[in-house]
């Protein structure tokens, strides 16, 4: 999740003042436009009154049956060539395996001096110091097994049905997310080393107060139970899975010359092709937050001390990050071009310091990957970045200078990267102001970045709404301290409650609430700004662990599933009513997962039992699924 990181944003850089809003969605949106057809039965047209009677008892409710269809198998598509006939276009990469670090053991490693050998992968470890490398249930991959029919029975109808008549086009992007560090596991086996995830609760970047860290590394034991993970979702008919790679798994040492981790190359590319033997399309994401640490200079103390302007940063900005990110990217794109039709390379960027070089570093680089992909490798696929985007809406629309705060806020946390990357502009303004040490763009740079993203990938959570900051944007921008500049860098406040005291919508965990209707609002900012169809990359809402709640409770989740039908009715309602091109949904996540230091906070659509690591599909799956399928146009 990520929480969605621009909420993320708001919530960890900014204080959660609380002001009042006012209603933005039209108050002519009450009655009841779905009932123009009146009473169909008994009932006297245009009576005021029903007709009683009396007829003889009988029970009228009776269960019907119906299972999931699982994604059907389509016939093989290729999107580009295979490795073997591209990887002259790579450096001469040398190949090895590492097996798993065990910090009791580690010490009998005997080839000290040899560069990247045992003995320097351990050290990797020792000097990240990162206590409890716990080991998981599994420690090799595990054989699927087909789902029982029972557990692909539908629930029974929910009880306010959604009344969205609009289809989906017939190729639609209907999918589920994840990521690796938070789903993987096996943080120390098979020749991974330390990444920025791993030290979020040292670091304050957790998703937990302080003292409520997780430090279970194995996650939902993904990297081992990958086929059965799979399985399931084929079997409910998800047909898009979106993940992403571990940077650190397969290349442990991170940067250009360094070698290759076999046993990671072999585990992608059996996960692609068992997404592709049941039916499904992969997504992948290049880095989702996990930066090698080596590419922080290997100690947690350098992350915790090589902070900008204050922000906890993740490494971008780094003078090697640009080289190293684009060697592995085109070691990845080289390796599964051939199969994989999606490719994201960042993660919801505006995370992990909004910086002059992490900027210009994140865009330069992902340029290189996008012509490297189309004009080098000949990949038919599409390549975008994936925006961290909730919206935002003006907490006191009639005025102006809130208007202008919400604009602002889009501005400097949307245009900064798509203004380049879509249009071939310059940074705006916004941003200028306020990152002192941006990293100014030559003409032949606009001409390098411009139009490399095919869609448009955002990551929508819930909405805040936002109020200018005294004295002034100027001021606040000009003051990059964020010990004394709370609202540094964004410079506008923000809240979730309403001018009438309400809050904007039901509120679970941390910041996500359902406010569906401010969904179509960003989506009809992005489209009208940056004219690319899109891809809701991401959604979803946390609902916290229930410590007395048995699993019947767990899986009855009604509140995702309304979080769900409403907001994919948003989508429907924005394609149709504003004319907006949203060609996909996916959503976050397939399962309960490691939320950036917690496995309280939980996003999934599947239920897991962390003893046993058993999934179990919630009420809110079939939902989505069912409203999406019984919706999607047939020709
Ligand atoms: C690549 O590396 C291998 C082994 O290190 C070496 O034998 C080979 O000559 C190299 N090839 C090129 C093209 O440099
Ligand atoms: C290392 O030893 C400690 C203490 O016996 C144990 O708790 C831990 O699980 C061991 N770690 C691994 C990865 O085996
Ligand atoms: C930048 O990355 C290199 C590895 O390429 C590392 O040695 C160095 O310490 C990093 N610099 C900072 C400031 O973190
Ligand atoms: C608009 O909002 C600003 C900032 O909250 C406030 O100072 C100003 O009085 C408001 N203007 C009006 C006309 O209400
Ligand atoms: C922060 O602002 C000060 C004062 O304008 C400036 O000297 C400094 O370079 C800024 N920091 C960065 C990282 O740009
Ligand atoms: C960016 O591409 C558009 C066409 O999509 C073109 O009109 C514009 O001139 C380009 N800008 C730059 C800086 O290359
Ligand atoms: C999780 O599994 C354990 C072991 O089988 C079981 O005791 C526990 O009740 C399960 N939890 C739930 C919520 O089903």
């Amino acid at each position: 999740m990520d929480l969605k990181m621009p909420s993320k944003i708001q919530i960890l850089l900014q204080a959660g003042v609380v002001f009042a809003q006012q209603v933005y969605i039209p108050a002519n949106e009450t009655g009841r436009p779905y009932c123009t057809a009146g009473p169909t039965t008994t009932v006297q047209p245009n009576s005021s009154t029903p007709s009683y009677y009396f007829r003889p008892f009988s029970y009228t409710l009776t269960e019907t049956v119906r299972t999931a269809t699982p994604v059907e198998s389509l016939p093989a598509t290729t999107y580009g060539p295979a490795f073997t006939d591209v990887s002259h276009l790579l450096p001469n990469l040398s190949t090895t395996s590492w097996g798993n670090y065990n910090p009791n053991t580690s010490a009998t490693a005997t080839d000290d001096g040899v560069p990247y050998g045992q003995a320097a992968f351990s050290s990797v470890w020792a000097a990240a110091s990162l206590a409890d490398i716990t080991s998981g249930l599994y420690s090799t991959t595990v054989s699927p097994t087909p789902v029982p029919t029972k557990e692909l029975v539908y629930p029974p109808p929910l009880y306010f049905a959604p009344h969205n008549c609009y289809q989906f086009p017939k190729d639609f992007i209907f999918g589920v997310a994840g990521a690796a560090a938070q789903v993987e596991g096996a943080a120390a086996s098979e020749g991974r080393t330390p990444a920025v995830p791993d030290f979020f609760g040292q670091t304050g970047a957790a998703m937990m107060p302080e003292g409520a860290y997780d430090t279970d590394f194995t996650a939902i034991e993904n990297y081992y139970l990958y086929k059965q993970d799979i399985e399931r979702l084929a079997a409910i008919g998800m047909k898009h899975y979106s993940f992403s790679i571990a940077w650190s798994r397969v290349l442990p040492f991170a940067l250009p010359g360094t070698p290759v981790n076999s046993q990671a190359i072999e585990h992608y590319d059996d996960l692609i092709n068992f997404i592709l033997e049941k039916g499904m399309v992969p997504m992948v994401t290049l880095t989702h937050f996990d930066t090698p640490l080596i590419l922080i200079g290997g100690t947690v103390e350098n992350l915790l001390t090589r902070s900008y302007y204050g922000l906890f940063n993740i490494g971008y900005q780094n003078e090697t990050f640009q080289e190293a990110f684009v060697n592995y990217g085109k070691l990845i794109m080289a390796h599964f071009a051939d199969r994989v039709p999606y490719w994201i390379t960042f993660n919801e960027p505006q995370f992990g310091a909004i910086s002059g070089p992490s900027v210009d570093n994140i865009l330069k680089s992902h340029a290189r990957l996008y012509h490297f992909y189309h004009d080098e490798l000949g990949g038919s696929g599409q390549v975008s970045i994936k925006m961290g985007a909730s919206p935002v809406v003006p907490q006191v629309p009639t005025n102006q200078s809130h208007v202008e705060a919400a604009l602002h806020y889009n501005r400097f946390y949307i245009d900064t990267w798509l203004n380049p990357l879509a249009l071939g502009q310059d940074y705006p303004e916004d941003y200028k102001m306020a990152i002192q040490d941006y990293v100014p763009l030559t003409q032949a740079d606009l001409e390098f970045l411009n139009n490399t993203i095919d869609f448009l990938a955002v990551d929508i959570y819930s909405t805040s709404s936002v109020y200018p900051v005294v004295p002034d944007l100027a001021a606040c921008a000009a003051n990059n301290d964020t010990a004394s500049n709370p609202h540094y860098p964004s410079c506008v406040g923000t809240t979730h409650t309403t001018t009438t005291g309400w809050l904007m919508g039901p509120h679970a965990e941390y910041t996500t609430y359902t406010t569906a209707g401010y969904l179509r609002t960003q989506l009809q900012y992005l489209w009208s700004g940056f004219r690319r169809p899109i891809v809701v990359s991401e959604f979803g809402f946390a609902l916290a662990a229930g410590a007395a709640e048995t699993l019947d409770d767990e899986r009855l989740d009604v509140a995702r599933s309304e979080y769900y039908v409403a907001a994919l009715g948003e989508m429907l309602r924005s394609a149709w009513e504003d004319g907006v091109h949203v060609a996909g949904a996916v959503m976050w996540s397939w399962a309960d997962n490691w939320e950036w230091g917690s496995f309280a906070h939980r996003f999934g659509l599947q239920y897991v039992n962390r003893t046993t690591q058993e999934r179990f599909y919630r009420r809110s799956f079939f939902d989505a699924v069912d409203f999406v399928e019984a919706r999607r146009a047939r020709e």
